[in-house]
């Protein structure tokens, strides 16, 4: 590919970061404290509050959030744990990682996401904990779940990995569940470069968590390297580091002051696609639920039997027109991780056919209306077999 073709490329995601992240960057360089500390603890705070939750966490990832998640959940062998196997990896990695049994659920065909229903036809004796994500960002419909699990006392853990900025009822989503998880990775649409938070109500869970995120030492790093006479330590159980750095929350907190200007930018991007595709058969692109609005980190799009190409054909138009889609979200129970593995018995349709007719594509803060023109018109065009 030319240099001018991949510099007139549209990336499926684009991270919006500018002079301030730069600037808070140069203040923690200049302060000579990098790692975690003061910043990551302002940025908790900071974020529990945008949250409306009570104790914020802050990782290296999402995914060692998930697995903090597990571990003070009190999860580990023997134990169930129900996941959708339509997310990314991660979320049945956690499972595995606590030796516990990721089962699988199928999920809502409208949304993506796990259900009162699908979840329950997954249950097991042994099942102790739910983790249920709001995919791509679309909120879950969590009281049912709620309803559900408080009868067979299960433990609903989040992965909010891709919602932040989502709301479920009038609220930011991820208040409901016992514990829930963040990712801030550059495809998401708050990045700390790589990062991760857990939130709760339970103090209890977030001092553990707290805890566990560093080696499970009784004084903090920030704490011992505060004091001229560092105090002696105690490590209480066998942790892990799983820190932030003080880099990464100086970014985040510009980020979390961006984010309502963010999230409007992508549903009025969102609102653009559906105007723009209006009228065609045979494409379905995920919407907001009726009980709560999604922050559009993965606008995807269903290729169904009725229209003129399948998802492949589609992807191979956009690419040729230098159009970054993706593939839509993977399915766990597919991957050789887990193929051969026992993960329960539900049938996985929705799953299966979301796996294998969507598409996600391109949303990021500064997708001019040129660019956007330019994926519609291709889609359209794809649409009616006419020439590129
Ligand atoms: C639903 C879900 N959970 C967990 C993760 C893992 O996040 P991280 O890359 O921050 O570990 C992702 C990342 O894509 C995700 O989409």
């Amino acid at each position: 590919m030319s240099a001018e073709a991949v510099l007139a490329r549209i990336n499926v995601m684009k991270p919006w970061l500018g002079e301030e992240e730069a600037r808070a960057l140069a203040e923690v360089v200049a302060s000579g404290w990098v790692a975690q500390g003061p910043k990551v603890k302002e940025f908790e705070a900071a974020f529990a509050a945008a949250q409306g939750v009570r104790h914020a966490v802050a990782t290296s990832n999402c995914t060692t959030a998930l697995h903090l998640a597990l571990v003070v959940a009190g999860i580990g062998p023997g134990d169930d744990v129900v996941v959708p196997s339509l997310s990314f990896i991660a979320t049945a990695n956690a499972v595995t990682y606590v030796g516990a049994r990721p089962v699988f659920c199928d999920v809502d065909p409208a949304t993506g996401n796990v259900t009162a229903e699908t979840i329950h036809s997954a249950l097991t004796l042994d099942t102790r904990a739910v983790i249920v994500v709001d995919q791509g960002g679309v909120p879950l419909d969590l009281d049912p779940i709620r309803e559900l699990c408080n009868r067979h006392e299960i433990t609903i853990i989040e992965d909010a990995a891709c919602a932040v900025g989502s709301t479920y009822k009038g609220r930011p989503v991820g208040t409901a569940a016992d514990v829930a998880v963040w990712s801030f990775h550059p495809r998401k649409i708050l990045t700390t470069g790589e990062g991760g938070m857990l939130t709760t109500n339970r103090a209890d869970w977030a001092a553990r968590a707290r805890t566990l995120r560093e080696h499970s030492m009784s004084v903090s790093a920030t704490d011992r390297h505060g004091s001229v006479l560092a105090p002696p330590e105690v490590y209480t159980e066998v942790g892990f580091n799983y820190r932030m750095t003080d880099l990464q929350a100086a970014v985040g907190l510009v980020q979390l002051g961006r984010l309502p200007e963010v999230v409007q930018r992508r549903r009025d991007i969102a609102a653009r696609y559906v105007a723009g595709l209006a009228g065609l058969r045979g494409l379905r692109l995920v919407a907001d639920p009726p009980y709560g609005t999604s922050n559009f980190q993965s606008l995807w799009l269903e290729v169904l039997p009725g229209f003129r190409t399948t998802r492949e054909g589609l992807l191979a138009r956009l690419a040729e027109a230098g159009i970054s889609a993706r593939r839509g979200i993977m399915a766990a129970h597919r991957q050789p991780a887990y193929r051969w593995r026992d993960t329960g018995k539900s049938l996985l349709q929705h799953t299966e056919r979301l796996n294998d007719r969507t598409l996600i594509l391109p949303v990021f803060h500064e997708l001019d209306d040129e660019s956007l023109s330019r994926i519609i018109g291709t889609i359209r065009d794809a649409a009616t077999g006419a020439a590129s």
